[in-house]
């Protein structure tokens, strides 16, 4: 039996989130919104790729939750994006009321999902989802260390003009201007990056990649990514279904590791069949330990806010 997928939000990431799902048969789609017609007819026409793609996933589009009943896994991308000189944390309020009433469906409905929340502020937008729905927290993962690294791969694959397969990395913290790229755990080709980029290098890829989300709204003017983002979503969704026990950098609730508690931040996990199955805590040195715990100091702030 194939598994069963909601989109929470049939919008940019929404909608393109769907299509990856199909293209790689990862399950059948359910597509939500609540503006009529949208998910139906994104759905629909997705749907109508499959003889073409080859994929015989059945996608489509509502605005009924009866319909998302018994899913394996739901993807909350639903809320507004950023519009340029807008931060994430303007987005914090209406966002939080988003997120609140469409977890409360989602739990409703699907009360074993595993969630994989992308809405922004994302730390927070997960931590809401998570206090909401009452799940474990191997069952809420945020997305967004799989984004900021690829983004982070990306430019230091362009500075030595080699592929992007052959560099590893990871960006820890939250999802925002303090999230923490960690140069001295980056390696190209095994070789560690500090020994093949000048420090100047790495401090404007580290800049670039912190600006990454920013960057593109710039360009696009009425909304933000969704082509990477998607994409890292469906790698998490990947990492799941085929339990594949991958370490990737995911927004999760700490329980004392990296001495922080109560809060949802960026680190390395394992995911699996179960969800989230293990935070990795990894060696840092006082400076990068410094900047994880100003990073996760912005998250308090936020969730704070919301009382979540
Ligand atoms: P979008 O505006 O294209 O789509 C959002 C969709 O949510 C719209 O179709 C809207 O009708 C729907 N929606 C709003 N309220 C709803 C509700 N109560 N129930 C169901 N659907 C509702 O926005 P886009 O580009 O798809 O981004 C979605 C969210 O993801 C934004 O908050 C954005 O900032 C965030 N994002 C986060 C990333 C990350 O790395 N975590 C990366 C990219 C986007
Ligand atoms: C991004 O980083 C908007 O958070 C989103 O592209």
């Amino acid at each position: 039996m194939r598994k069963k997928i909601t989109v929470v939000g049939a919008g940019n990431v929404g909608a393109t989130v769907a299509h990856r799902l199909a293209d790689k048969q990862l399950g059948d789609v359910v597509l939500i919104d609540i503006l009529e017609g949208v998910p139906q007819g994104k759905g629909l026409d997705l749907l109508e790729a499959g003889p073409i793609e080859g994929y015989d996933a059945r996608i489509r589009g509502t605005n009924d939750y009866a319909e998302t009943a018994n899913s394996h896994l739901v993807v909350m991308t639903a809320g507004f994006p950023r519009k340029p000189g807008m931060s994430r944390d303007d987005l914090l309020k209406a966002n939080y009321d988003v997120v609140k009433g469409t977890i409360k469906k989602i739990v409703q409905y699907s009360p074993d999902c595993i969630l994989i929340v992308v809405t922004n502020p994302l730390d927070a937008m997960a931590q809401t989802a998570f206090r909401v729905s009452g799940f474990s927290r191997n069952r809420v993962i945020g997305m967004a260390g799989v984004l900021d690294s690829a983004r982070y791969r990306t430019f230091i694959a362009e500075a030595l003009n080699v592929s992007v397969q052959n560099v590893q990395g990871f960006v820890l913290g939250g999802h925002g201007d303090t999230m923490v790229p960690v140069p001295r755990y980056t390696c190209v080709a095994g070789i560690p990056v500090t020994e093949l980029l000048p420090q100047e290098k790495l401090d404007a890829i580290i800049q670039r990649t912190r600006n990454g989300g920013a960057e593109i709204v710039n360009y696009l003017k009425s909304g933000s990514a969704y082509y990477a983002p998607s994409a890292a979503v469906v790698e998490m969704v990947d990492a799941i279904f085929n339990d594949r026990k991958k370490i990737l950098p995911c927004t999760v609730y700490l329980e004392g590791e990296y001495g922080i508690r109560g809060l949802f931040v960026g680190v390395l996990v394992k995911l699996g069949a179960r969800g989230m199955e293990q935070v990795l805590e990894i060696k840092l040195t006082p400076e990068e330990n410094a900047a994880l715990q100003k990073s996760a100091a912005a998250v308090k702030e936020l969730v704070q806010v919301i009382g979540v």
